[in-house]
């Protein structure tokens, strides 16, 4: 332990979320972001958001619009949902210490409560994240497959959380996970742990923690419609709050289902009758599944539909999430 975290003391990163008495607003705000976000992706929202909503009170009374459009291109956008929700309630009852009550509130899952618990408050919570399995899958030779694994996996973790500096020791864990015990090349004669370590006893520290075959993520279909009135404007709506990219902006699609649609299928979900021109497709993938949409063109002169009107070039003001924004780029191509 004490050579882990002199390690960390020398060679931890210096990441702008880090400070000798943190904030428990800026905390939470980064272990959002980081869940699913690499931190080099982070690094640029977490400031402009700091930025722009220095406090909690400030970002619990922004509009969510704005919340969700600054979160653009950061992906799996429930997580700014339940950040401006969570920033009300937090605003409204103060910041909880313990992991158990920051477990009830919205966004805050088992990894992000003990991360905050042990990072903003000092609890010895046991903070288990991908880069955490490796390392204790490595230190421990753990051989089983995950995500079976799991649980062997956190009960060694706990068994090794210390009961001082746990935000320090939950920060040291992820770094040497992400800098030293890298996943295929991981670099052993940098390693604090290298003499305890089991996996390196036995030549193995490359091929640990095993994992079960990934199960294929299924491919699912959709159509999206670009439709431009006489002034060349496109249409925009909002996507509905609940699904995915629930409260983005988007240009309107058909349902994605694991069928492809056929064009008159496609054209009796159409926001309108029109002469659609395919302009080709976009693919795209999410957690669970893989998307293609097929882009269709059509006109809408006197734009009498609901929704915003939006000049092609000013696409970029309103905060398009990534699907969209590769549609935008086919339909401006072509
Ligand atoms: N990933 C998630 N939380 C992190 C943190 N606090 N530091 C580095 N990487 C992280």
């Amino acid at each position: 332990m004490r050579l882990l975290l002199a390690w960390y003391d020398r060679h931890g990163r210096q990441l702008p979320w880090r400070d000798s008495s943190p904030d428990p607003y800026a905390v939470w705000l980064s272990e959002i972001m980081l869940q699913q976000t690499t931190v080099a992706t982070v690094i640029g929202y977490y400031r402009r958001f700091l930025e722009r909503w220095p406090t909690l009170a400030a970002l619990a009374a922004a509009e969510r619009d704005e919340v969700l459009a600054a979160w653009a291109g950061l992906g799996y956008y429930a997580r700014a949902r339940n950040l401006h929700k969570c920033a009300q309630e937090l605003a409204a009852r103060g910041f909880p210490t313990e992991e158990s009550e920051l477990l009830r509130l919205p966004g805050i899952g088992p990894y992000t409560a003990a991360a905050i618990a042990a990072i903003a408050f000092d609890r010895p919570a046991t903070v288990v994240d991908g880069n955490v399995e490796r390392v204790i899958a490595r230190l421990h030779a753990v051989k089983s497959t995950l995500p079976g694994a799991k649980p062997r996996l956190r009960e060694l973790a706990h068994a090794l959380t210390p009961s001082r500096r746990s935000g320090d020791y939950a920060q040291a864990l992820m770094d040497l996970g992400a800098t030293v015990c890298r996943p295929r090349t991981p670099e052993c004669p940098a390693c604090p742990w290298q003499a305890d370590c089991l996996a390196r006893q036995q030549g193995l520290q490359g091929q640990l923690p095993r994992r079960s075959p990934p199960t294929a993520r299924p491919l699912r279909h959709g159509v999206v419609f670009w439709i431009s009135d006489a002034e060349g404007r496109v249409l925009l709506r909002r996507r509905p709050d609940r699904g995915l990219l629930g409260g983005m902006m988007g240009f309107p699609t058909t349902p994605w289902r694991e069928t492809a649609w056929s064009p008159a299928q496609a054209r009796r979900q159409a926001p309108l009758k029109s002469r659609w021109r395919q302009l080709g497709q976009v693919a795209h993938g999410f957690t669970h599944f893989r998307l293609e949409l097929t882009v269709l063109a059509g006109t809408c002169p006197n734009a009498d539909l609901e929704g915003l009107w939006c000049p092609p070039v000013e696409l970029d003001h309103h905060a398009l999430p990534t699907l969209m924004k590769k549609v935008a780029k086919l339909a401006k191509e072509n």
